[in-house]
């Protein structure tokens, strides 16, 4: 391992660092996510679309950092992805920046917490990270400039892993789309997207197939939208701690992992990516470090 939290693994010839493709890397399906360890298990019971994402979000982690790392969070919400690090056996610092971070934790014995309340486009970085996450948070950044900092925040093996929903999933996400989650991208977008800001993309992997899509869509969206909104609405005002209850969740359990193993058949019709990026320039231009 390096000292500077990357494995070694991810500079071989082979790896990632080294020799930048010059397409974007078709999308492809990599049912290895799923033995990925240290995913939170308040994960395993989300969206089908969580479930993949969780999954492929550790398995880059669990193959690229080890150690000691330091760790940008962007749009982290509630800070769930220490969890992630702390299964994964990390420690280092951890920084929460959301535009209204929830994060109740404020320290561990692991790592060093920051939570950061801030707009992307307000966000200006004070160290340099071996990985930065937006986990479904990209989804609500319409111009790709607002996060252009991510590019020079990077150690030298630094890595960005983000996940998308593709465009044809709206009907997947009634709620999300009222709350800003606006930008979805197919692939064909993705590389000019985020060659503007100086990130190529390394790997694409394809998250969620048809029954996947097919059971968010039922579970999800379609058969448990009204009553969960109902349920907000009514027993969610006069006891809000369970206003964000996640009453599909003991169901998800149990689909979730039914349908990805059904998908290892049916693996078409992506509900969305991960992907791994890379900057083309290697110099962390944050300050003090
Ligand atoms: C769908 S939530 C995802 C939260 C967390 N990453 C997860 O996967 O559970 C998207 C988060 O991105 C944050 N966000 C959206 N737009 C943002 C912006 N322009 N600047 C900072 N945070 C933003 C929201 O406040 C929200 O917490």
């Amino acid at each position: 391992m390096s000292r500077s939290g990357i494995t070694e693994a991810a500079c071989q010839p082979g790896g990632a660092v080294g020799a930048y493709p010059i397409q974007t890397p078709a999308a492809r399906y990599n049912f290895d996510i799923f033995n990925a360890r240290g995913v939170p298990k308040e994960q395993l019971n989300g969206t089908p679309y969580r479930y993949w994402h969780a999954h492929a979000i550790a398995h880059i982690f669990g193959k690229r950092l080890s150690g000691n790392v330091d760790v940008l969070d962007a749009g982290g919400r509630d800070g769930r992805t220490l969890s992630l690090l702390k299964g994964l056996g990390l420690h280092g610092t951890y920084t929460c920046l959301d535009l209204k971070p929830t994060m109740a934790v404020t320290s561990d014995p692991d790592f060093e917490i920051e939570t950061i309340a801030s707009a992307f486009k307000d966000f200006s970085p004070r160290r340099c990270y071996d990985a930065v996450l937006f986990q479904t948070s990209l989804e609500c950044v319409k111009d790709y400039r607002e996060i252009a900092w991510v590019t020079g925040c990077l150690k030298p093996r630094g890595f960005v892993v983000a996940t998308l929903h593709r465009r044809n999933t709206r009907r997947l996400y009634r709620s999300y789309r009222k709350e800003g989650g606006l930008y979805p991208r197919n692939e064909g977008e993705l590389a000019p997207a985020f060659a503007e800001i100086g990130l190529q993309v390394m790997e694409l992997f394809a998250l969620g197939g048809v029954a996947s899509r097919l059971c968010q869509y039922v579970t999800n969206s379609g058969l448990a939208y009204y009553p969960q909104a109902a349920f907000r609405h009514t027993a969610g005002r006069v006891f809000p701690e369970l206003r964000h209850a996640n009453l599909m969740g003991p169901v998800n359990q149990v689909l979730n992992p039914l349908m990805a193993r059904i998908d290892r058949v049916l693996h078409f019709r992506p509900i969305g990516h991960c992907l791994l990026l890379e900057p083309a320039s290697k110099n962390c231009l944050a300050p003090g470090v």
